[in-house]
């Protein structure tokens, strides 16, 4: 995996989460796809991380940004102000904005897996593709998190929870009667997939971007195979991360989808 050393612009830090901006020379990005970054030395040699996988959040005028929150050592390194940023061209399929004409298309996220609906929503605007964006807020979220959620996503329906198990079903009750939109397109947590995935079932076109773990992140690995409806596995770092719902497995008792943070 080639990784690009690239300025950071900026990086701003909004409770647990930070936005860090770098300059990528391309024409544009689609939506939904991801790519890896590491921060620090690379001719240090690989350790002590390896790159992490990001959705792309924003991408307009030669400057891209990732929106993700701090976990563990490889996000703790990429929110340090300073450290170099390496990353790769971005990987994998993203949303596919075949046949949804001029929408109207739902935008549904949750928690903090809302990074990749920024640079989808920006596409559909530029498309003309009418679109309502609905985010779960979890109580946990930090007050200057919530306001940038306001910020990146000026219009959308907000639906606070309690983060309990009930959470996915209050997202889907505020959007109303699903069969209103040509298509749903949703990034959450695995919880909030499944129950999307089994109300759009038969009845509305749905777009899933996981968050399978990945490791080698360019097909090698077989690490992050996902179970297909046809029996077979597909790997979410190539034709994924974005999945038509109807493409996953869904055993007796619900949908697996995989992929999710604890
Ligand atoms: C395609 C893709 C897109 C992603 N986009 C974003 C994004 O836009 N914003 C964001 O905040 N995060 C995103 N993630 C998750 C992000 O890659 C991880 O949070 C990150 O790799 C953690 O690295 P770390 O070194 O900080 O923590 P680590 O120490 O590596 O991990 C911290 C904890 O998180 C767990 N973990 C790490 N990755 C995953 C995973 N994929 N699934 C389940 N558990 C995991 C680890 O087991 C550990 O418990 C994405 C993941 C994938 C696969
Ligand atoms: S992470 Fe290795 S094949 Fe996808």
């Amino acid at each position: 995996m080639k990784l690009h050393r690239t300025e950071a612009l900026s990086r701003e830090r909004f409770g647990d989460h930070v936005r860090l901006r770098y300059r990528w020379d391309a024409p544009s990005i689609e939506p939904g796809r991801f790519i890896v970054a590491r921060a620090g030395d690379l001719s240090a040699g690989l350790a002590p991380f390896l790159p992490r996988p990001f959705f792309v959040h924003d991408f307009a005028d030669g400057v891209a940004s990732l929106l993700f929150e701090v976990r563990g050592a490889g996000t703790a390194a990429l929110a340090d102000w300073g450290a170099d940023v390496n990353v790769s061209e971005p990987l994998g399929r993203g949303f596919d904005l075949g046949g949804i004409g001029d929408g109207p298309v739902a935008l549904i996220g949750g928690d903090v897996w809302v990074a990749p609906l920024k640079l989808l929503a920006r596409r559909l605007a530029l498309l003309g593709v009418s679109h309502d964006v609905y985010l779960e807020l979890p109580a946990t979220a930090s007050e200057t998190y919530v306001d940038l959620l306001h910020r990146a996503y000026p219009s959308a329906t907000l639906a606070p929870t309690d983060g309990g198990p009930e959470a996915p079903r209050t997202v889907l009750e505020r959007v109303g009667d699903l069969t209103r939109y040509r298509a749903v397109f949703a990034s959450g947590p695995s919880e909030m997939l499944a129950v999307l995935s089994e109300a759009c079932a038969g009845r509305i076109a749905a777009q899933l971007a996981l968050r399978e773990r990945m490791a080698c992140a360019d097909g090698s690995c077989f690490g992050c195979a996902v179970a297909m409806a046809d029996g077979s596995y597909a790997r979410a770092c190539v034709e994924g991360p974005v999945f038509a719902a109807e493409e996953l497995a869904r055993p007796s008792g619900g949908v697996t989808i995989a992929g999710a943070l604890p």
